[in-house]
């Protein structure tokens, strides 16, 4: 398993075998394709923050396990949708060839729509009206337009193109930050939280999510595939934080975001530890 902080790889266990339960790996091409990309090797960072989330709010671990699972099918059908030779055509993925090099364009993008719909379900089964109404909502916030569908379109028609900051910033929130937000806010509806909870996980989540992304610019210039299991330079054609910034000006900005994001964690106190020990992860990670 990869090196995270030591209590997330006791939540990994726990998600890994919801994910496990949710998607065999067996059965139908299309069921084999997705569980190739949900069950390889990840960090686990948004169900981790949903667990997180639910717990601090005054939640068992237990019953947010089928939010954090939603919010990660998401994130895996995103990761197959943007290795696509019509996206980032990125031919590793998660240590793996990536899902289209290994079943196909067509079955890839089957696998990816039947894991954002298998989501969705997962949400309706487990929780009550109220609470699964409320999730539904925000998952597809996450996934729309102002979210990870338009962040995606934004940042493939800028390639080539100059944009401004604040655009580059719109993009990167809408295609990395939005989920980390639904995965906090996930965690905190599941968890019961009161508005003000929920608000300040979402203040949290949303600059890490965009310290996550800057991060992850930086280990497409500078990582090795050993550790972040894919290609460098499969974003060369994109316009990133680095290409934006250099090097150390990504590094500092994405360290100045975990600041910010601590500083909404203030209300929990010591109670939200584990979650600047994840943002400190977030703004050292070379995985
Ligand atoms: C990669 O996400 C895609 C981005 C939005 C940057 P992760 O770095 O969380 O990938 P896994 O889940 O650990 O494979
Ligand atoms: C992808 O951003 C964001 C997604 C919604 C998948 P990247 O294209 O930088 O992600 P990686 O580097 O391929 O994981
Ligand atoms: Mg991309
Ligand atoms: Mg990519
Ligand atoms: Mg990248």
């Amino acid at each position: 398993m990869i090196a995270v902080p030591a209590f997330v790889a006791d939540y990994q266990v726990s998600i890994d075998a919801e994910l496990r339960r949710l998607v065999p790996d067996s059965g139908a091409t299309v069921q084999r394709a997705m569980a190739y990309t949900l069950l390889a090797p990840s960090k686990r960072v948004r169900p981790v923050l949903t667990l997180l989330s639910a717990e601090i709010c005054g939640g068992r671990r237990a019953p947010a396990l089928a939010a954090s699972a939603a919010i990660e099918l998401v994130h895996a059908a995103s990761l197959i949708l943007d290795d696509l030779p019509s996206m980032d055509d990125a031919p590793l993925r998660r240590g793996r060839p990536a899902n289209h090099k290994e079943f196909g364009e067509a079955v890839a993008i089957l696998a990816a729509f039947a894991l954002l719909n298998l989501a969705f379900g997962t949400v309706a089964k487990a929780y009550d009206p109220a609470v699964a109404s409320k999730m539904s909502a925000v998952l597809s916030d996450a996934v729309g337009i102002e979210g990870l569908v338009g962040g995606q379109a934004g940042d493939l028609l800028a390639a080539g193109q100059p944009i401004e900051f604040e655009m580059l910033e719109r993009i990167h929130r809408g295609k990395t930050g939005s989920l980390f937000v639904a995965a906090a806010v996930a965690g905190g509806l599941v968890g019961g939280g009161h508005a003000d909870a929920i608000a300040s996980l979402s203040a949290y989540a949303k600059n890490l999510g965009l310290a996550f992304q800057i991060i992850d610019d930086l280990l497409d210039v500078e990582g090795d595939p050993a550790q972040t299991g894919k290609a460098v330079r499969a974003d060369a054609r994109r316009t990133t934080f680095v290409s934006f910034s250099g090097v150390e000006g990504a590094r500092q900005l994405a360290a100045e975001l975990c600041e910010t994001a601590d500083r909404a964690l203030r209300p929990f106190g010591r109670r939200a530890d584990q979650l600047r020990e994840l943002s400190a992860f977030v703004a050292g990670r070379s995985i």
